[in-house]
């Protein structure tokens, strides 16, 4: 089994990306987002949602936690996301995570 995290899963790719990964793939889907509430009607045996900012150091290094997978589905300043979502795979990597 794979777990994916999704960060950004209320954007416009996202969820076709959700939908594709659910009918598709027996992969558990971490969904990220801003706001939770904007998110309905998924199957709740194969997703969980993380309700976070991806600049918030800690919820995101909980979230990306057991990932095998990080698909980042994001607009604004993608330099201070990729740089903090590149931070916590390093040090996943470093422990061996
Ligand atoms: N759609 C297309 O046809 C297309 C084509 C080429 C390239 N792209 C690019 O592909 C990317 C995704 O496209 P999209 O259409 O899915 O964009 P979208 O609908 O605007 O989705 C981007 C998501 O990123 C989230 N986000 C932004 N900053 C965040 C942060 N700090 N923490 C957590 N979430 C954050 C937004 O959350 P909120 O909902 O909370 O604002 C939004 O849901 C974008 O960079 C876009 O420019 C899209």
């Amino acid at each position: 089994m794979t777990n994916v995290l999704i960060l950004g899963a209320a954007g416009q790719i996202a969820r076709v990306a959700t939908r594709l990964f659910l009918e598709t793939t027996d992969a558990h889907l971490t969904l990220y987002l801003r706001n939770a509430r904007r998110l309905r009607g998924l199957p709740t045996d194969r997703t969980r949602v993380v309700e976070g900012d991806v600049l918030d150091a800690k919820k995101l290094g909980e979230a990306i936690k057991g990932q095998d997978v990080v698909y980042a589905n994001l607009s604004g300043d993608m330099e201070a996301q990729a740089k903090a979502i590149v931070r916590w795979s390093r040090l996943r990597e470093a422990r061996g995570a």
